[in-house]
């Protein structure tokens, strides 16, 4: 039985033997006589493809022994043919997440909401004494942050599945002496225990963690104390899209709501709408010009692979809002009070 064990294992799992050197000898003679004959049809005005032939059979007889040769050939084929873009992404380290991370450097509000009125939407939950609030999709944590420096007996839970934001949340917690009031959690919002609940629940700008606004309204409402408080950031098409913005921004028309149904739809789910801030062209521009200017603005100061790759986004960001969605999305903040009666 060991035998037959130690056979199967050797089929698998030994390396090949390398070759005799004496194959080594009769690959290069071949070659030592093709080459000759390709010459020699091509001197005596044999056609292109027969001269063709007996060339293409070399890498075929050889291709053991020319294959890294060839993928050489090839990535440096690939290499010269790809766009400067395309070659710096390659080469680049920065994903997706460090660029967002990036691109809030100088608006660490990750929505269209001036500082201003962030704080004028947390003043008006007037917070109980000791309240609990919880931060689905927080980013950065600017909303959670401006609430317990209001509310100075608030703790708060925050949960992100970015380890770049949480990172940068952990240090404005600390800057502004914060961080023995918050928790931060790095998973899904979706997997966020519904163990205790809060006086108040946010959720802006991230209703695609739970898949869209209805979702996020009925799962926001289980971990909310009867009259609790949700503040829900979404967007709204504030006229309708033409095809091209759709097109550009990769959206359907079903993907929002206009704003009295987008209202309707937050209230479906078990809500009043006790107020409300719907933000103006100014703050968008603010925060698509910050998101946009910081990444170009880095790239310049830091040139290389990275520098290419955060450009290209924020200049394709920047043509999907100015030709797509400016002045077409709009975005509501809604202040949702659970119904006390329903369940
Ligand atoms: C537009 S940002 C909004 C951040 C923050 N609420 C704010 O307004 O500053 C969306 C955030 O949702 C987070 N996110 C996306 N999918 C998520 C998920 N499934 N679970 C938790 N967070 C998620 C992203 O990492 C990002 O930080």
């Amino acid at each position: 039985m060991k035998h037959v064990i130690g056979v199967v294992r050797s089929l698998w799992h030994e390396p090949r033997p390398p070759d005799p050197p004496r194959r080594v000898w009769r690959d290069w003679a071949l070659v030592g006589v093709l080459v000759p004959v390709a010459v020699l049809e091509g001197v005596r005005g044999a056609d292109l493809p027969s001269v063709l032939l007996t060339l293409g059979l070399i890498p075929t007889l050889l291709w053991r022994r020319t294959r890294p040769l060839l993928m050489l050939v090839i990535a440096f084929g690939a290499t010269s043919l790809a766009t400067r873009s395309e070659r710096s992404a390659w080469m680049s380290r920065m994903d997706r997440q460090q660029i967002s991370h990036l691109a809030h450097r100088d608006h660490p509000i990750a929505a269209p909401v001036s500082g201003a009125h962030v704080t004028r939407l947390l003043r008006r939950a007037r917070l109980p004494e000791g309240a609990r609030i919880l931060d689905l999709g927080c980013g950065e944590a600017a909303w959670t942050l401006r609430a317990l420096a209001l509310y100075e007996d608030a703790t708060a839970d925050g949960v992100d599945i970015s380890a770049e934001a949480l990172r940068a949340a952990e240090e404005h917690a600390d800057r502004q002496g914060l961080w023995e009031r918050i928790r931060l959690h790095e998973k899904p919002a979706a997997d966020f225990p519904v163990a205790e609940t809060y006086d108040l629940v946010l959720c802006v700008g991230a209703t695609h963690a739970f898949g869209g606004l209805r979702a996020t309204a009925e799962h926001v409402r289980r971990y909310l104390k009867p009259n609790g408080l949700a503040l829900i950031g979404e967007g709204f098409w504030e006229r309708e899209p033409t095809p091209d913005a759709l097109t550009r921004l990769g959206a359907s028309p079903s993907d929002f709501f206009d704003l009295p149904g987008t209202v309707a739809l937050a209230e479906s789910c078990g809500f009043d709408t006790v107020y409300a801030y719907t933000s103006d062209l100014s703050e968008w521009d603010d925060y698509e010009w910050s998101w946009t200017g910081t990444l170009l603005r880095w790239a310049n100061e830091h040139p290389g692979p990275d520098a290419d790759t955060v450009r290209a986004a924020a200049r394709e960001h920047r043509d999907m809002w100015l030709h797509g969605y400016r002045g077409v999305l709009g975005f509501v903040t809604l202040l949702l009070q659970r119904q006390g009666s329903s369940q």
